[in-house]
C-alpha cells in the first residue's frame, strides 16, 4: 500500500551519491487509468520523498545494499535504481532494483542536474581512489521539472513507426524535448518507437512546470500521438 517513487543513486563502489528524487506515471491514461506502460511522464523532485523518507531509504535500503555487495566482493559501480513503495506513515519498502537510470524519470532529473554528467561518470569510475565520490557534490536546479511523454499510435500494444513529427519547439533554458523513439529520414523527423518524445520543462512550482510542459507540446503533431494531460497531479495535490 502507498505511493511509488523512484530513488536513483550513483555509486563508485563505496560511496553513494543520491540523485534527485522522482516519480513516474505508469498508466497510459489520465487519472492512472488504462494499461501499464514503461512510463507516460515523470517529475522531480517527488514530494512524497520527504527528508525523513529520504533518510530512511538511504539508511534502510540503499546503504545496506551497497555495503552488502561490497562485503560479498562484488562492489557496485554505476546507477542503482530502487523502486520504492512509501506508505502513509512514511515506511519504505523496495519493489525492485534496476542497474540503470529510469525512463522517463531520467529526463526531469537531467533537466535539474547542473553538474556536468560526464564529470560524475568519470569520478565514479576513476582508477585513482582519491578522485572518486568522497568530495564530490551534485548541484541541482531547485525548480521542479516535469516530463510529458508523447507516445506513438497504438502504444503500448502495437506502436506504429514512420509517422512524421511536425512542430518540434526549439529547446530553451527551461524546456528540453528529449527524443527516444525518433529517427531522421530525408530531412524529416519520424516516429520509430513506442515512447517517442519527452517534453520536459522547469518551473518555480509544480504547476508552473506542468503548464510550461503542456504549452511547449501544443505545437507538436504526429498521427495517433498519445499523451496524458495530468502529469504531476500527485505532486500538485500535496
Ligand atoms: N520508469 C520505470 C523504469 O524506468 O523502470
Amino acid at each position: 500500500q502507498g505511493e511509488e517513487a523512484s530513488f536513483i543513486v550513483m555509486c563508485d563502489g563505496k560511496t553513494v551519491l543520491p540523485l534527485a528524487t522522482s516519480q513516474d506515471h505508469k498508466r497510459l491514461l489520465d487519472a492512472d487509468q488504462g494499461p501499464n506502460t514503461g512510463g507516460m511522464g515523470a517529475y522531480s523532485p517527488a514530494p512524497v520523498v520527504t527528508p525523513e523518507v529520504h533518510a530512511r531509504a538511504m539508511r534502510e535500503i540503499i546503504l545496506p545494499t551497497i555495503k552488502g555487495m561490497e562485503k560479498d566482493g562484488i562492489p557496485f559501480t554505476g546507477f542503482l535504481y530502487a523502486g520504492l513503495m512509501i506508505d502513509p506513515q512514511g515506511h519504505v519498502k523496495t519493489l525492485e532494483f534496476n542497474c540503470r537510470m529510469g525512463d522517463p524519470e531520467t529526463q526531469p532529473i537531467m533537466a535539474r542536474l547542473k553538474t556536468d554528467l560526464v564529470d560524475v561518470l568519470l569520478a565514479a569510475t576513476a582508477t585513482n581512489a582519491e578522485a572518486r565520490f568522497d568530495d564530490f557534490e551534485l548541484e541541482w536546479d531547485r525548480r521542479t521539472a516535469i516530463g510529458v511523454v508523447m507516445a506513438a499510435h497504438g502504444y503500448p500494444m502495437s506502436p506504429l513507426k514512420g509517422d512524421v513529427i511536425n512542430g518540434l519547439p526549439q529547446d530553451s533554458d527551461d524546456v528540453v524535448v528529449f527524443h527516444a523513439g525518433t529517427q531522421m529520414k530525408d530531412g524529416q523527423v519520424l516516429t520509430s518507437g513506442g515512447r517517442v518524445l519527452c517534453v520536459t520543462a522547469l518551473g518555480g512550482t509544480v504547476k508552473l512546470a506542468q503548464q510550461l510542459a503542456y504549452d511547449s507540446l501544443k505545437g507538436i503533431h504526429f498521427d495517433g500521438m498519445q499523451y496524458r494531460s495530468d502529469i504531476g497531479y500527485r505532486a500538485i495535490a500535496r
